[in-house]
C-alpha cells in the first residue's frame, strides 16, 4: 500500500524517483507525484490516476535539475483518489516543506483540528497533510529540520513511513517508519529510501532495513539513523539478492505474464542449496527454533492472507502427512481476535510474499506476545516480518510486480514442503528413507513446471474462449481444494467476475444447486496411480455436475485414460506424487485467468481496487 522513493545524490533526481515509482507501482496505482528541490527551491507535480499521468504531468510542466527529492504512488486509505490528495502535500504557510506518507495516522483528527485553530489551511482531505503542517510548524519554531521531525512523528499515533525535505534544508531527507515498511539503499555518494527494496536495486545492492519507531536523516555522504527519542541506532547492513531486471518486464506483454514463466526459476531457487541430492533436507534457516521446541510440537498455526493462506493449506497437508504434527491454518485478520489456543509448544508460521502485510503482522505480534515462536516464510529481504520473526524461510521467487500473486505462491508451496520434511526428518515421523525419496521427487518439481509452462497455450485458449462467462466454478480434493481455491481467487481479482472454489465432496450439502446448463466448472483431477487416490471419488463428482448441465475443464495428470471421456476440454500436467501436484496444476489456473482477462481488455498486473502490499488492517 502506497510506494515511496528518496533519493539525495549526483545523478538526475527525476530519473531516479520515476524508476523506483515504476518499480513500486503495484504498491498502489490511484495516483502518483513527486517533490525535488532545484534552481527555483522546492517543486511538485501530483496525479490521479496511473504513473503514466504523472509522466505525462511532468512533461507538460517540466521540473528543475535537481539532486534530492522524494517520490510516492499511492494507495487511497484517507480522501478519495484526486490530484489535490495525492502526495507529496505541502506543510505551513510558505510551502517550503514536502511530505510523503504510507499509512494511517490514526489521531489525525485532533491534530487537523489543532491546526485549524491556529488557522492552517488545508488542500486535501488526507490524514497525511496534517503531518506535513506539523512539521513545518515546528521548523519554524525550532530552526533545526531533525529535531522539528522527531517531535512531530513522536506524536502521531498509527502507521507510517513519512518521508519530509524542506527547501531550507536542501541536502536531506527525512525519514520515519512505524509500523509501516522503510529500506535504506547505500550508494557511493548517494543514498535512496524506499518502500522496499525494488525502488533501488537498479543502483545499489547495500541495504538497512529501518528498525520500529526509528527516523532516518539522509545525506548524499551519511546516513543516520535514531530512535524516536533520540538514541542513536547501528543499522545491519544486508545485501540484496534481488537482480534488477527482475523486477522489469523484459519484452514480456505483462508483469503477470512474465512472473508465470519465471515460475520453474523460482520454484528451483526455493530448493537451491537446501535439498542434498540423496533427498535429505537441510534448512539452515530454521536453526533459530528450539530443537526441543520442534521435538514437542504439539501444535502448528499458519498464518497468512489470500493466496498466501492457500500455501499454507497445501503446507497443512504435507506437515500433517510427514511429520504428524496438527495443523490448523488461519487468515490472521481472523486469528487473533477470537482468543486463539496458543501453549509454549505451539509454532506458528507466517506465510507472506511481502512480508509487510499488516494482518499477518498484527497476527505474529500476538502470537509472540503470547508466547509463541514464530517462523516467517517470506520472499522479501529486510521485511518487518522477517526482522520480527524467530526464524526465516527465505522463498526465492525474486521481485513480484504484477499484483496477482504467481511465482510466489509456487515458491511459498515449495517452502511448505521444504518445511514439512525437514519437520519429518527432525521427529523421525517417517522412515528416514521414506522422507528422502520424498525429498527427491521434490528435488524434480522444477523441471515438471517447466513443463507445465511451455504447454500453457490450451489452458490460455480456454481464457479467451470463456471471455464472456458470468461466473466459473472450481472444484477440488484433498490438496486439489486450496488449488480450486486460489484458481477461483486469480479470476476474481483479474476479470472481476464471480468465481467460487469448492471441495469437490462438499457438492452435494449446498453448492450443486447453482449447476445449471453451460455453467463452466474447473476441476481438479487428482492422480488415479496412488492406491488410496481419490480421482475415482472426483469423477463421479464431474458426473454429477454434468448430469446437471455443466461444462467440465478438467486440470488431469497426463495419462488419466478416463477424464477425457467425462469433460468438455482437458489440461493436462505432468505426472507426480498427488501432494505435490497443487504446484502443477495452479499453472495452468493463472494462465486461464490471465488470458481471460486480457481477453476482456483489462489490466492483469494492476486489477482495479487492489495494491500488492496491504499495509493497513
Ligand atoms: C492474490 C494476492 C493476495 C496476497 C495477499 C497476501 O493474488 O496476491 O491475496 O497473497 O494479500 O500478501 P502477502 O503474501 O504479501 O502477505
Amino acid at each position: 500500500m502506497c510506494g515511496i522513493v528518496g533519493y539525495v545524490g549526483p545523478k538526475a533526481t527525476l530519473d531516479v524517483l520515476l524508476g523506483g515509482l515504476r518499480r513500486l507501482e503495484y504498491r498502489g496505482y490511484d495516483s502518483a507525484g513527486v517533490s525535488v528541490i532545484g534552481a527555483h527551491g522546492l517543486e511538485t507535480r501530483k496525479k490521479a490516476g496511473k504513473l503514466d499521468n504523472l509522466v505525462a504531468e511532468i512533461a507538460a510542466h517540466p521540473m528543475s535539475e535537481s539532486h534530492i527529492g522524494i517520490g510516492h504512488t499511492r494507495w487511497a486509505t484517507h480522501g478519495a483518489p484526486t490530484d489535490g490528495n495525492a502526495h507529496p502535500h505541502l506543510g505551513g504557510p510558505t510551502q517550503k516543506l514536502s511530505l510523503i506518507h504510507n499509512g494511517i495516522i490514526e489521531n489525525f483528527a485532533e491534530l487537523k483540528a489543532e491546526l485549524l485553530a491556529e488557522g492552517a489551511k488545508f488542500a486535501s482531505e488526507t490524514d497525511s497533510e496534517v503531518a506535513a503542517h506539523l512539521i513545518a510548524r515546528e521548523y519554524e519554531a525550532t530552526g533545526d529540520l531533525p529535531t522539528a521531525f522527531a517531535n512531530v512523528v513522536n506524536r502521531l499515533h498509527g502507521a507510517f513511513t513519512i518521508l519530509v525535505i524542506h527547501e531550507d534544508q536542501p541536502d536531506v531527507v527525512m525519514a520515519a517508519r512505524r509500523n509501516a515498511p522503510l529500506v535504506i539503499g547505500l550508494g557511493e555518494g548517494e543514498n535512496f529510501l524506499g518502500s522496499d527494496v525494488a525502488a533501488f536495486v537498479e543502483f545499489t545492492k547495500r541495504a538497512i532495513s529501518v528498525g520500529q519507531d526509528q527516523i532516518v536523516i539522509l545525506r548524499a555522504d551519511s546516513v543516520e539513523v535514531r530512535t524516536f527519542d533520540g538514541h542513536p541506532v547501528t543499522p545491519e547492513e544486508f545485501t540484496v539478492d534481488w537482480d534488477a531486471s527482475a523486477a522489469s518486464k523484459g519484452g514480456w506483454s505483462s508483469f503477470m505474464a512474465k512472473e508465470i514463466a519465471d515460475q520453474p526459476q523460482a520454484v528451483a531457487d526455493t530448493l537451491m542449496g537446501r535439498i542434498d541430492s540423496d533427498g535429505l533436507v537441510r534448512l539452515t534457516e530454521v536453526e533459530g527454533l528450539d530443537l526441543g521446541l520442534v521435538m514437542n510440537l504439539d501444535r502448528l498455526i499458519i498464518v497468512a492472507c489470500g493466496t498466501a493462506a492457500y500455501a499454507g493449506d497445501i503446507a497443512k497437508y504435507a506437515i500433517e502427512k510427514w511429520a504428524r504434527i496438527p495443523v490448523s491454518v488461519e487468515l490472521s485478520h481472523e486469528f487473533r481476535y477470537r482468543d486463539p489456543i496458543i501453549t509454549p509448544n505451539t509454532l506458528v508460521v507466517a506465510i507472506s510474499q511481502s512480508g509487510e502485510t499488516m494482518d499477518t503482522l498484527m497476527a505474529t505480534r500476538y502470537a509472540k506476545e503470547k508466547g509463541a515462536k514464530v517462523l516467517a516464510i517470506c520472499n522479501t529481504q529486510g521485511a518487518t516480518l522477517a526482522r520480527e520473526s524467530d526464524a526465516v524461510i527465505y522463498t526465492h521467487a525474486g521481485p513480484e510486480v504484477a499484483v496477482a500473486s504467481t511465482k510466489a505462491l509456487t515458491a511459498q508451496i515449495t517452502a511448505g514442503y521444504l518445511l514439512a520434511l525437514l519437520l519429518g526428518q527432525m521427529r523421525q515421523s517417517l522412515p528416514a528413507a521414506e522422507l528422502m525419496a520424498l525429498g527427491q521427487e521434490l528435488l524434480k518439481m522444477p523441471a515438471r513446471v517447466t513443463r507445465v509452462i511451455e504447454e500453457l497455450e490450451p489452458a490460455k485458449e480456454l481464457g479467451r474462449e470463456f471471455a464472456n462467462a458470468k461466473s466459473v466454478l472450481f472444484l477440488g480434493r484433498n490438496v486439489g481444494f486450496p488449488v480450486a481455491m486460489e484458481g477461483a481467487l486469480k479470476l476474481k481479482e483479474l476479470a472481476y467476475i464471480h468465481a467460487e472454489g469448492f471441495a469437490a465432496g462438499e457438492l452435494k450439502h449446498g453448492p450443486i444447486a447453482l449447476i445449471e446448463e453451460g455453467q463452466p466448472v474447473i476441476v481438479i483431477v487428482p492422480s488415479p496411480r496412488e492406491a488410496d487416490s481419490l480421482q475415482p471419488k472426483v469423477i463421479s463428482n464431474i458426473q454429477e455436475i454434468r448430469a446437471r448441465g455443466a461444462k467440465v475443464i478438467a486440470i488431469a495428470e497426463e495419462g488419466d485414460t478416463q477424464v477425457e471421456a467425462y469433460s468438455e476440454h482437458v489440461l493436462w500436467i505432468p505426472q507426480s506424487q498427488s501432494i505435490f501436484s497443487p504446484i502443477l496444476a495452479v499453472i495452468p489456473l493463472q494462465a486461464f485467468a490471465m488470458e481471460l482477462s486480457t481477453a476482456k481488455g483489462l489490466d492483469v498486473d494492476q486489477p482495479r481496487n487492489l495494491a500488492k502490499s496491504v499495509t493497513v488492517e
